[in-house]
């Protein structure tokens, strides 16, 4: 046998195995037989380069290559459920669909499972494309991580699966795999997964597949999308689609009436509970595909299919105190401190309050008996008090604190707006730490090596002040510290150097100013290019900017008001921090496009399609919108629509794809 031959044969076993195990649970082989052939085969490619295949079994293990995602368009938007939460509107829904049918129709019921979406797309039986919701017209490209999901296959079986074709379903961390994670975050003092669809979200968007790999992600498939479907029933499709290698969930029924789909709903709203992963309701889709066709979609969601949601569960306990934090913008939060109760189970000791009004409107006393509720959230919610309960010779009623916890300011409360404040921005603790973890966060400044515990450490020193002060620190200053080595300190203060490369946009978002999130933070550096720019700018200027209004106007005329920010950003400049848009090359650095008409199309692996257009400007080409005869040539990414490629064979125009295009100007 070839080396080419036992790699083809391994990855077939090794394609059935991962099946028997991850999809039907059937295992054939031991994990120790498994491990042996995957071992072959993983010698064997890395024996024979020029072998290598994007399905093979071995590609699951993920890389610890990172990689920024790259956003991809759907073809078919990705669109929500319209809810409904009682028997009364599934009812409606009924028969509102009998109404405009007019003819008899199944409902297809599943279960509504709680994790990400994605949607995968499938050529000639294997796996070339998984791609997120993202907004639902475009998403982040997750195909490497997707392809260690083990119960996803890399390649289809049979033959009865269309040539091309979309598959959608949703990304599940199993409560197992989500307790077993925030176990070992716990101990590590990260934070936790609220729940396992964040879990499952976050795990998604990692950088280093091989940790993707490692957190053992599950996946079900509820929606066929493509032009030759093999039946007009979605059921149906569903069940040829488990025979090509998808896991579809046993649960899935069809329904010819009423009864029947009410039937499915009683019994998993119980039977649910016992289920390995998390769920959050029902499905219930129109049956037929022509049907699904005649009714079609309102702008959000679909008129052929409803979500019906689980009542969240509830439990009862004692109110022991309520208890307030402090967060980074002086805003207080009240917590509530019960009696440990089991609720969906995990234990639950500490439930939110939200603020003044809620606490206001239940009427709360301490040593109330109170109704917890889980809505998909690890810290619970108060949903109401059971009075019956409550003794005369009780209890003092919570009165929201006057006065700040941490550094006893009086509170203030802004007109309009349900938080209270603490006002003393420049002196209270939990405030200044805050906007310290604030500003090196991955998504403002990234400084490696910082963190929460490390900020609080040398704030507890006096080592550091605000912001400013970190680019003052030294490793001598640091090392020595608690579990602070000569290593440890070089690369914090590394990573501090580091982080005044970090771009202007980037720096406003990190100042922390109320109101100005990274989206804010964009416009307004792109409107007014450099800090002082901002810093004089009045309120009318402000308001032209693009999606800048009057509340978000005046929290930076208050935030440059006060000296103390004043005093923050001048040090921050004097530190050498990117106060201002760094300067746009735009100059022509080569005529090798010189003369030249260029047409952009379709979805980049490398380069965003501002990139490529800077780069033809750069390179003294032209970037034309449509494809004429006059065009040079079209820079090509994944998805040319079929239009335009007709245009540019019946013109003779040449197709460059991204590679040749990098090589030419290389
Ligand atoms: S069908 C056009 N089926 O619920 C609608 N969705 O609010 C296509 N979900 O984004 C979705 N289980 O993430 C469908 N059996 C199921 C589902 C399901 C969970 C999620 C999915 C979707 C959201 C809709």
């Amino acid at each position: 046998m070839t080396a080419q031959e036992r790699i083809e044969q391994l990855r077939n076993e090794l394609h059935r195995h991962n099946h028997n195990y991850y999809v039907l649970n059937q295992p054939e082989i031991s994990d120790k037989a498994f491990d042996d052939l995957m071992s072959e085969l993983i010698a064997l490619e890395e024996a024979n380069p020029d072998l290598k295949d994007e399905a093979s079994p071995t590609m699951r293990v993920g890389s610890d290559i990172s990689k920024d995602f790259v956003q991809v368009g759907h073809k078919y938007p990705m669109l929500s459920l319209g809810n409904t939460y009682s028997e009364g509107e599934v009812n409606d829904f009924y028969d509102r669909t009998g109404k405009a049918l007019n003819e008899p129709f199944d409902i297809c019921c599943e279960l509504k499972y709680d994790g990400t979406s994605i949607s995968l797309t499938y050529e000639h039986g294997r796996l070339v494309r998984a791609v997120t919701r993202g907004d639902g017209e475009k998403g982040d490209d997750v195909t490497t991580n997707v392809k260690t999901i083990r119960s996803i296959p890399l390649v289809l079986q049979g033959d009865t699966y269309p040539d091309l074709f979309e598959i959608r379903g949703e990304i599940l961390m199993p409560w197992t795999v989500f307790d077993e994670l925030n176990k070992e975050r716990e101990a590590r003092e990260e934070p936790l997964f609220a729940n396992p669809r964040n879990a499952a979200a976050g795990t998604l968007k990692l950088q280093n597949s091989s940790v993707v790999a490692s957190r053992k992600l599950d996946a079900y498939l509820y929606y066929l999308l493509g032009d030759n479907l093999p039946y007009d029933g979605h059921f149906e499709n569903l069940q040829e689609a488990a025979k090509w290698g998808f896991k579809i969930s046993d649960a899935t029924r069809k329904a010819n009436n009423l009864e029947e789909v009410f039937q499915f709903i009683n019994f998993w709203d119980t039977e649910r509970k016992n289920l390995p992963v998390a769920t959050d309701g029902i499905v219930l889709k129109v049956n037929s595909i022509r049907q699904q066709r005649h009714l079609g979609f309102t702008a959000k969601s679909p008129r052929w299919a409803i979500a019906y949601k689980f009542q969240a569960e509830q439990a009862v306990t004692r109110l022991n105190t309520v208890s307030y934090q402090v967060g980074r913008t002086g805003a207080i939060t009240p917590v509530a401190n019960l009696d440990p109760v089991q609720l969906s189970g995990t234990i639950v000791k500490r439930a939110s309050l939200h603020n003044a009004d809620i606490i206001e409107s239940l009427d709360l006393h301490i040593g109330d008996m109170v109704n917890v509720e889980k809505g998909g959230e690890i810290i619970p919610k108060i949903t109401g008090v059971d009075l019956s309960a409550r003794s005369f010779m009780q209890q003092e009623k919570v009165r929201f604190i006057t006065n700040c916890p941490e550094c006893g300011t009086k509170l203030i409360r802004f007109e309009g707006e349900a938080a209270y404040y603490c006002p003393n921005e420049s002196s209270c603790p939990p405030q200044i730490k805050g906007r310290i973890e604030h500003f090196i966060s991955r998504r403002a400044m990234n400084i490696d090596g910082l963190g929460p515990e490390t900020v609080d450490m040398f704030f507890q020193q006096g080592l550091i002040k605000d912001a400013a002060d970190l680019y003052k620190l030294t490793i001598d200053d640091i090392k020595g510290l608690e579990r602070m080595g000569q290593k440890s300190a070089e690369n914090i203060i590394k990573g501090i150097a580091e982080s005044k490369n970090v771009p202007f946009e980037r720096v406003l978002f990190a100042l922390g100013i109320r109101f100005v999130g990274e989206t804010v933070a964009k416009k307004l550096a792109k409107a007014m290019q450099n800090i002082d720019a901002l810093e004089q700018a009045d309120l009318n200027k402000l308001v032209e900017v693009d999606e800048i209004g009057v509340k978000i106007a005046q929290s930076i005329i208050n935030y440059f008001a006060d000296e103390s920010n004043r005093g923050l950003v001048e040090r921050l400049k004097n530190a050498g921090i990117q106060l201002a848009i760094a300067e746009q090359p735009d100059t022509v650095t080569s005529d090798k496009l010189a003369g030249k008409s260029i047409v952009i199309s379709g979805v980049f692996a490398h380069h965003s399609r501002d990139e490529y257009k800077a780069m033809i400007e750069q390179n003294g080409g032209k970037n034309v919108g449509s494809i004429s005869a006059k065009t040079s040539f079209i820079l090509a990414g994944d998805n040319m629509g079929p239009a335009k490629l007709e245009k540019a064979h019946k013109l003779g125009v040449a197709i460059l794809t991204e590679d040749e295009f990098l090589n030419l100007i290389s």
